[in-house]
């Protein structure tokens, strides 16, 4: 850490002409349990990861927005009141977009200078994009000094990547990466945006998180397609159940009473993410009495209903489930993010996590040519204040 803060700041010194006066960071994340749950309303079991992007800052006197990113050696410059796409340094859309939504949500910002290094592997699942829209925008309330709900600002990092960026992804990724805890996994009701944080005994068990270094393909058309036959699955539902308006509503019950009248593609669907929300209500209550056994099981569930019904797998994330199943220390996998590629996650029993990643590797990649990354995650706080 002090090796990239320290580059951080000499980068800022060299560019500002003198050293940031706050340093803030937003970390990337990964779902434990809850794929494709969070855009039907439904839960998700999340924690944020040892890897993030950092921000250091410091106001100017003006309205302008100087950013710097260290990982593309871009600088990108707006106006706080003029902010439009940046085609160039597409990044710095993240930025962007979080800015003007905080200023439309009535804050008064004032420009500043910043600098940013990421190191949440891009397009790998762990959502380096969330990590930029938390940092951004907890660099500007430490910056400025306002207060606003975490959850208030998760709904702006969503509202830029959907409205901004315009990937219309759900809430669980700027959720997790504002208001993750250490050592904690977090419960979130994607509706309601309650959430309950319970411990997660490192000392038995290491989150494991996988990258198949397949970079995920189709994934903003594939993601848009399934958002769109789970809201027709829904609306089917709420013609025979009462208030229904999302699956998110829809018990296993009344799935198994009515699925016969759905179309396959659609059946399969809401299949997925109906067991799927009862999974992760099954996780919570299995993770906080500690049974790593039976929560394998749930994840090894998870990833065959995402594969199978939901469909959003790929050769890549099949194999590296089968190899880490057949790991020394975990006979659990489970596909994290959206799919199509990236990574997934497994729980390891710590004294196997050197076998572990040393089997996963050589398996991995006699099965596909590709060397995984494997890293060895801690749960740590959401977008936070380092110096
Ligand atoms: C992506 C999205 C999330 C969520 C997951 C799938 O990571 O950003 O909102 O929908 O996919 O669970």
């Amino acid at each position: 850490m002090s090796t990239r803060l320290n580059g951080i700041k000499a980068d800022f010194e060299r560019l500002f002409g003198s050293l940031p006066t706050k340093i803030v960071k937003g970390p990337g994340r990964v779902d434990l349990m809850g794929i494709h749950t969070d855009y039907n309303g439904g839960f998700v079991l999340p924690v944020a990861v040892n890897l993030d992007v950092i921000a250091a800052g410091g106001l100017r006197d003006d309205r302008k927005v100087v950013v710097y990113s260290q990982n593309f050696e871009q600088k990108s410059e707006f106006s706080l009141d003029d902010i439009v796409h940046d085609n160039v340094n597409k990044w710095s859309n993240y930025v962007r977009g979080v800015v003007l939504f905080i200023q439309e949500a009535g804050v008064k910002l004032q420009g500043a200078n910043i600098v940013m290094h990421g190191n949440v592997p891009i397009g790998s699942g762990m959502s380096s994009s969330a990590a930029i829209e938390m940092a951004t925008g907890f660099l500007f309330q430490s910056l400025v000094g306002f207060d606003m709900p975490g959850t208030d600002m998760a709904l702006i990092g969503q509202k830029a990547e959907n409205k901004f960026v315009g990937v219309n992804t759900g809430i669980m990724d700027q959720f997790i990466s504002r208001l993750g805890k250490k050592d904690h996994v977090l419960f979130i009701d994607c509706r309601t945006l309650e959430y309950d944080q319970f411990p997660l005994d490192t000392s038995r068990v290491k989150i494991v998180v996988c990258d198949t270094m397949k970079r995920r393909g189709l994934v903003d058309s594939e993601y848009d397609l399934r958002r769109s036959q789970c809201e027709e699955a829904a609306k089917l539902f709420s013609q025979w159940v009462p208030n229904v308006t999302q699956l998110r509503d829809v018990s296993s019950t009344d799935f198994e009473k009515y699925k016969d009248r759905l179309p396959e593609v659609v059946r399969m669907r809401a299949e997925h993410v109906i067991y799927e929300n009862e999974r992760v209500l099954e996780s919570r209550d299995v993770l906080k009495r500690g049974d790593f056994e039976g929560f394998g099981k749930l994840m090894n569930a998870s990833h065959d209903s995402a594969r199978d019904l939901y469909e959003v797998s790929c050769f890549e994330l099949d194999a590296m489930a089968e190899v880490c199943r057949n790991a020394p220390g975990a006979l659990w996998n489970r596909m994290a993010g959206a799919g199509f590629g990236g990574c997934s996650v497994s729980l390891v029993i710590d004294e196997f996590v050197e076998q572990f990643t040393s089997v996963v590797a050589v398996e991995y990649e006699k099965k596909t040519g590709l060397v995984p990354n494997l890293y060895i995650c801690t749960a740590e706080d959401g977008a936070s204040l380092i110096e």
